[in-house]
């Protein structure tokens, strides 16, 4: 654990010297081996920047069925150390994790997985991450006030660590190893025009899509769409991952300096692919 300034306790584990949610250590262990199929595609991001918006997204696209799935996203996730599950998921398999490329499974070089990296701007995703954990109150992960947040997020002290050392990592990971078959995928973006996302996600997985289908994925995956889908899956925790959906609520959240404090932050991320994000739409 980790606590903050007024001593609110905030819990995470530590793997490999990195803070990481609090699963069992096996799922963090057990990734890096993990068997590889040849079309499994597998989505990264750091937390709240819409990594289950894609997901759903992606997985509607290979399943050529503009439907939310029964299953979600965290039936894929990694980091829970499914196992022998894992081998039951048919192909081709969306999967997720929010680790770090190094501790991803280590056949991604070889079998060329198609890898779809996530990002939305860091304060938006400052604000989403602390609702999360007010959200999710019943497992006592956090229950400190967002100033307090805000500065464990910038110190690193949250799972996954900054932000900004995230995306420097990918943009690293990227530019030395051009063989990786990535695509990177803006909230912004999704938020501003869906359907053109959807195509251009297709047209990585080299999947075709009728406009009719396009259309009808875009819809499932609206917002309210996607929110009825998930708190019918009656698990509470999914029900934490649809709060407002917006491009700038951060304003109602942030004073000036902490806005300073981000754009600050965002100078490691000069010379990168993620150096313009975007604030407002
Ligand atoms: P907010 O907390 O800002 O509302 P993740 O899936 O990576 O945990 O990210 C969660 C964030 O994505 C939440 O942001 C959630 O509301 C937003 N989100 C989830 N589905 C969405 C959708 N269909 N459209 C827009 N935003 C969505």
């Amino acid at each position: 654990s980790v606590f903050d300034v007024d001593g609110h306790e905030h819990k995470v584990r530590s793997y490999d010297g990195k803070l990481v949610p609090p699963f069992e250590e096996k799922g963090y262990r057990e990734m890096r081996d993990l068997q590889l199929r040849d079309d499994d595609i597998l989505l990264c991001g750091y937390p709240k920047t819409g990594t289950h918006w894609t997901w759903e997204v992606v997985s509607m696209i290979v399943r050529k069925e503009g439907e939310i799935s029964k299953v979600g996203k965290k039936s894929t996730f990694l980091e829970l150390g499914l196992g022998k599950l894992m081998d039951g998921i048919p192909s081709p398999r969306v999967l997720s994790s929010h680790m770090w490329f190094d501790y991803l499974p280590k056949q991604i070089s070889d079998k060329k997985t198609k890898l779809i990296l996530t990002v939305r701007n860091p304060k938006d995703t400052a604000v989403s991450y602390h609702n999360h954990h007010v959200a999710l109150k019943a497992l006592q992960l956090y229950d400190g006030p967002f100033k307090n947040w805000f500065q464990l997020y910038m110190d690193g002290q949250v799972e996954y660590g900054t932000f900004f050392d995230y995306y420097k990592d990918w943009d690293n990971v990227i530019k030395s190893k051009p063989d990786l078959s990535i695509l990177v995928v803006n909230y912004e973006d999704l938020k501003e025009d869906l359907p053109r996302e959807i195509r251009k996600i297709a047209d990585f997985l080299q999947i075709s899509l009728d406009d009719q289908l396009v259309e009808d994925i875009a819809k499932a995956a609206g917002f309210e769409g996607m929110k009825k889908a998930y708190l019918d899956l009656k698990n509470f925790i999914f029900k934490t991952f649809f709060r407002k959906g917006d491009v700038g609520d951060w304003k109602n959240w942030f004073t000036v300096a902490q806005s300073e404090r981000v754009d600050e932050a965002m100078k490691a991320l000069q010379g990168t692919r993620f150096q313009n994000l975007r604030y407002t739409l």
